[in-house]
């Protein structure tokens, strides 16, 4: 019998859906594939306005998620032998449908079985992981294996291209700009690790797995980018808890506090870059071996709660 594999995930654009369907696509005749996507009872808006997106940061940094609806029943059909689960990260977390779902009880999908992550992000996702990783963990599932796909641009290319695609729906190349997103290329490339998952499924050795992905490249990732996260979450936990202070979702009196935080953040990041990568540098050099060790951290599958 082939082994039944169940692809859980929300996608928004359709990217991560690509994503999927590369790693899966050298494997699809090899085993039982099962496409589920995470739909939320109202989907959100794209392209965004900058209100709606910016609005969206509160409740995807305190957990509290807009619904989404139930797994179609079908879903449980199956018993499966694993679980593949894509999501992104919002603002340094899980995108609220991952959130939503992971918070549900049809999370019980999950119970027992060894899940491979898959994240498709622009470059910013350990916070998103870990937070992942302690829902895994809650839902009695077995975290066998992780990869990670960003754009592989520069970081303020990436922020460039990313506001494009968000605002403009463009994600296709523009003037000096490339394609936002992950780059086409890296997702054809995904392809590759489609093999060993089912190697080490069907040779019943999951726990070998992470070691073969990361050999494959599964998880790129700078130290810069550890120190970088570590600011960005403290200043959204703040701003989080400020705006809601003026009301839910999508209230228009919490509207002059979202746009406050959009402009700050937009000049912490395009102003005042230059001053923080540069205090990140003396950081990285001043922490360098507790640096090398969070990268190996983030890296593996283990969870230490309060990492991040
Ligand atoms: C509201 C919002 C916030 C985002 N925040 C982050 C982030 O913190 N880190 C990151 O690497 N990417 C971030 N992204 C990019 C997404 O992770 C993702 O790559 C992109 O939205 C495409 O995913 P899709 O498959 O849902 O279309 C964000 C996207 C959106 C829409």
């Amino acid at each position: 019998m082939k082994p039944k594999i169940l692809v859980l995930y929300y996608t928004q654009t359709g990217q991560l859906r690509q994503i999927l369907g590369s790693i899966t696509g050298p494997i699809a005749d090899k085993v039982e594939l099962f496409f589920v996507p995470i739909e939320p009872v109202t989907p959100f808006p794209f392209p965004w306005t900058a209100l709606q997106f910016f609005d969206a940061m509160p409740e995807t940094v305190t957990h509290l998620p807009a619904n989404v609806k139930p797994l179609p029943a079908s879903a449980f059909e199956h018993d499966y032998d694993l679980v593949i689960f894509g999501y992104q990260p919002w603002f340094l977390n899980p995108s609220q449908p991952t959130t939503a779902f992971l918070q549900s009880a049809d999370a019980r999908i999950l119970k027992n079985k060894p899940v491979v992550t898959v994240v498709g992000s622009r470059n910013m996702w350990l916070h998103a992981q870990e937070k992942v990783k302690d829902y895994l963990l809650k839902a009695g599932a077995k975290l066998t294996g992780n990869i990670v796909l960003s754009d592989s641009n520069p970081n303020l290319v990436s922020l460039l291209t990313v506001i494009r695609w968000s605002f403009k729906g463009q994600k296709e190349a523009s003037g000096m700009l490339p394609a936002a997103g992950v780059q086409n290329k890296d997702i054809s490339e995904a392809s590759r690790f489609g093999q060993p998952i089912l190697q080490h499924l069907t040779d019943n050795n999951l726990i070998d797995l992470q070691r073969a992905l990361l050999e494959a490249g599964a998880v790129p990732l700078k130290t810069g980018l550890v120190i970088l996260e570590q600011r960005g979450i403290k200043n959204f936990r703040f701003w989080a808890k400020f705006i809601r202070e003026k009301g839910g979702p999508g209230s228009p009196a919490r509207a002059g506090r979202v746009m406050m935080f959009k402009n700050l953040l937009l000049i912490a990041i395009f102003i005042l870059s230059p001053i923080s990568t540069a205090t990140a540098l003396i950081q990285q050099i001043a922490k360098r071996n507790k640096l090398i060790k969070d990268v190996a951290y983030f890296r593996q599958l283990e969870f230490e709660p309060d990492k991040m």
